[in-house]
């Protein structure tokens, strides 16, 4: 039983192994379920900038709305643009067969996208469109590579193309300082990627805050009943924590005559 466990063991080893050696950089991000306002940011980018293409189609525009504390009237006007009703689901306006023609692969749905690729998957995707002219839309993506989705937040963005900037230098995998100062000895590196500035109308920050909401909302979007789960949760617990005392008063009366 034993042989057979570690011969299983070393079967699924490579497996990670493989993983690990094709997986991307992802940048990390932090995303807080509470924060309603970055939910509704996201929402609304998601409307205009997405839904063209993408559905959420698990979801209802109602319960949307109800959990993100939206008036139906103002989720109507700002976000139902495909003709829909408050109680549909969020289809996206699309035809796959059009869209396998037009992409090469239709837009997947996106309802569950936060929790099979990840938070960070979605976060560093959104910032990774750079410009490759060999590309039918003129652009590729360093998380995705070859993908068929257009870079639909370019305005936003800018122009993302390859280029020089400061980085600081690393030696045997050791990032440098200055032993004087403390500060980061740097030097231009020309094969890094770049945001042209005043190409976009958001700055970096701004845009990675913008991207920030709208993964907030598809996390969100991915587990509407988390929140609930985490209240009910502590509930439990709390009355884990009552019932044991009873449950070990009761014990010591049981046990007394038999000690
Ligand atoms: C013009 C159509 C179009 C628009 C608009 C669009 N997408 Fe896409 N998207 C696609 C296509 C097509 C794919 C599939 C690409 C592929 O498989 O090569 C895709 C793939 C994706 C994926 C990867 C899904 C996966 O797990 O493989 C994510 C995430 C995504 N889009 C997010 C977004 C977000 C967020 C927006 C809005 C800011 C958006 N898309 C707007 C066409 C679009």
């Amino acid at each position: 039983m034993k042989k057979q466990f570690a011969a299983l063991i070393f079967a699924i080893l490579p497996v990670f192994a493989f993983a690990a050696g094709t997986e991307p950089h992802l940048d990390k991000v932090e995303i807080d379920l509470t924060d309603k306002a970055a939910m509704q940011d996201g929402l609304k980018t998601f409307a205009n900038y997405c839904m063209g293409c993408h559905g959420t189609q698990y979801q209802r525009y109602e319960r949307v709305a109800t959990d993100l504390g939206i008036p139906e009237d103002v989720m109507m006007k700002t976000v139902v643009f495909t003709g829909a009703k408050f109680g549909d689901h969020m289809k996206t306006g699309m035809k796959a067969e059009d869209a396998k023609v037009w992409f090469g692969a239709p837009p997947p749905d996106l309802t569950l996208v936060a929790r099979v690729r990840g938070n960070d998957w979605v976060y560093t995707y959104m910032r990774s469109f750079y410009e490759d002219p060999a590309r039918p839309y003129g652009v590729n993506n360093t998380v995705f590579p070859n993908v068929g989705m257009p870079h639909v937040l370019a305005p936003l963005q800018g122009r993302r193309v390859m280029g020089c900037k400061q980085v600081q230098v690393v030696e045997d995998g050791r990032k440098q300082f200055d032993p004087l100062t403390g500060t980061p000895i740097t030097q231009e590196a020309c094969d890094q990627m770049i945001v042209e500035p005043g190409t976009g109308t958001l700055s970096e920050a701004e845009y990675d805050e913008k991207i920030k909401n709208l993964v907030t909302f598809l996390a969100y979007s991915a587990n509407p009943v988390k929140l609930e789960s985490q209240r009910i949760g502590t509930y439990v617990l709390l009355f884990l924590a009552f019932f044991f005392v009873f449950a070990y008063l009761l014990k010591r009366e049981y046990w007394k005559d038999v000690h």
